[in-house]
């Protein structure tokens, strides 16, 4: 195709401040759901007759051209139209001629770009679930191998009860599927559509929302005119939850950046951990962990942009609105980039057991057990508590085997309890960290994992029809 000069711009878009008002940089990444969005639009201006089926069907296919010069690199972005929207109609127009000024009809970029956004919000949770998942897969199958190494739990970074290395990463896992939950709920409750809404005011012309909003795979159409083109709760949402997320996964970097010291030495520093140090020959840095622990600053400045641009906005579209998109965008980018990292990261650790099992064997995480065992012979536990810790304290943090039998309560049965294992089996209370109880735990994190894919299946095929709007042939 011959490029002939290009369409003058709009008089909309023109303006001194231009450059200042642009916001093609960021919002060309919503060209897909843009388009889909259009075609929608198009077809509903069809059903009620406010196109023709010629007209429809010139649109439509302009749009899917367009979408494939998209696909393709081939399209070709003018910093002079402003943002994606305009961009499209003009390039529409130049492909289908005048009718392409009837696209616009009964719509306005206000609820257009809500429109966009709330198809790319269902995309990116898709899209960061999948690699969640994964996350969460690795992390369970390393439990499940796991699941009966004991290893000191903490609190206060301090030495505390015996758990198992199993018990720790389901931890981290339930903290995982919290999140997804939560990226569901986020696209559950963003599943409304605001096309229709006009600048504000809706339309005086026949349109029908919730016709756009079936083709496009929503829940329902809006309520609300002013609030649908105003409401970027979605936006703030999933950004919360990314943020909560990244602070989830700088907590699992943390550890694997403590675990992997030689003060720890729980973990082998292995080249997956990260890289070495230009200067200094022996170095095995966790640069990866360290990262995924860092990143979280990021996206809660994100989350921190994008509330205080909302603080404040009179009713209804306000052009700080425009500001929503790059923390949106860098923060999905940014917790993608960690957690596609981590899933790997987690199934590389090599844990070394012979270290881990010898911090078990510290006899002071068994201080509780002992406790608890001479409550069992009717003790108080007030008392049993004083008793052991004075026996710990008189003994340098060691037990004396030979004098438990001494202590208020205790017996030849005592000095048994001293043995992590043991001490880590007895924990079989629900939720505890017992191999016994970790198996269960196992179970039900299997089963979550599946119901969750199964969510993101259906979550999937709704991502997938809006790209279907985009082919030629529509079955
Ligand atoms: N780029 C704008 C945004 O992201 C699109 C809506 C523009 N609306 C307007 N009235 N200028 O918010």
């Amino acid at each position: 195709m011959a490029a002939g000069p290009s369409p003058a711009a709009p008089a909309y878009v023109q303006s001194p401040v231009a450059p200042f008002l642009a916001s093609l940089s960021v919002d060309r990444a919503l060209a897909r759901y843009d388009l889909a969005g259009s075609v929608a639009h198009a077809e509903m201006l069809g059903g009620v007759g406010l196109l023709t089926p010629t007209e429809t069907a010139r649109l439509v296919g302009g749009l899917r051209r367009i979408a494939q010069e998209v696909a393709d690199g081939r399209f070709r972005w003018r910093e002079e139209l402003e943002d994606v929207h305009t961009n499209v109609e003009v390039r529409l127009t130049e492909l289908v001629g005048p009718v392409g000024g009837k696209l616009h009809t009964a719509r306005s970029r206000n609820d257009q770009v809500a429109l966009d956004e709330r198809l790319y919000l269902r995309a990116a949770v898709a899209s960061l679930a999948h690699p969640l998942l994964d996350l969460q897969s690795s992390l369970l199958d390393r439990a499940a191998a796991l699941r009966e190494t004991p290893m000191p739990g903490y609190t206060h970074l301090q030495r505390a009860q015996p758990v198992t290395v199993g018990h720790l990463l389901l931890a981290h896992f339930w903290r995982f599927d919290r999140d997804l939950d939560r990226l569901f709920a986020t696209a559950t409750r963003a599943d409304v559509s605001p096309l229709g809404a006009g600048a504000l005011a809706g339309s005086t012309l026949g349109i029908d929302p919730a016709a756009v909003a079936r083709t496009l795979a929503f829940d329902r159409p809006f309520e609300n005119s002013l609030d649908a083109v105003s409401d970027r709760d979605f936006l703030a949402e999933l950004v919360f939850d990314l943020a909560l997320l990244a602070v989830h996964a700088s907590a699992l970097g943390e550890e694997i950046v403590l675990f992997a010291s030689k003060e720890f030495g729980f973990l082998e520093r292995t080249p997956a951990l990260g890289s070495g140090s230009s200067l200094m020959p022996q170095k095995r840095n966790p640069d990866a962990a360290e990262l995924v622990r860092g990143k979280a600053g990021r996206v809660v400045g994100d989350l921190v942009a994008l509330l205080t641009m909302l603080k404040g906005l009179p009713l209804a579209y306000d052009r700080d609105l425009q500001e929503d998109k790059a923390p949106a965008a860098d923060a999905l980018a940014t917790v993608t980039a960690v957690v596609e990292v981590l899933g790997p990261l987690v199934s590389a650790l090599v844990f070394v057991p012979a270290r881990l099992e010898a911090a078990a064997a510290d006899p002071e995480l068994l201080a509780t057990d002992v406790a608890e065992q001479l409550v069992r012979a009717g003790t108080p536990f007030r008392e049993a508590h004083e008793a052991v810790g004075a026996h710990l304290r008189a003994h340098d943090g060691a037990f004396a085997a030979a004098e438990l039998a001494a202590l208020p309560g205790g017996s030849a049965e005592t000095a048994r309890t001293l043995d992590p294992r043991t001490a880590v089996a007895r924990r079989a209370s629900p939720g505890g960290p017992a191999p016994a109880a970790v198996a269960r735990q196992l179970d039900s994190a299997r089963a979550r994992l599946s119901g969750r894919r199964a969510s993101l299946s259906s979550l999937d095929r709704k991502v997938a029809l809006v790209e279907d709007l985009l082919k030629e042939e529509r079955t």
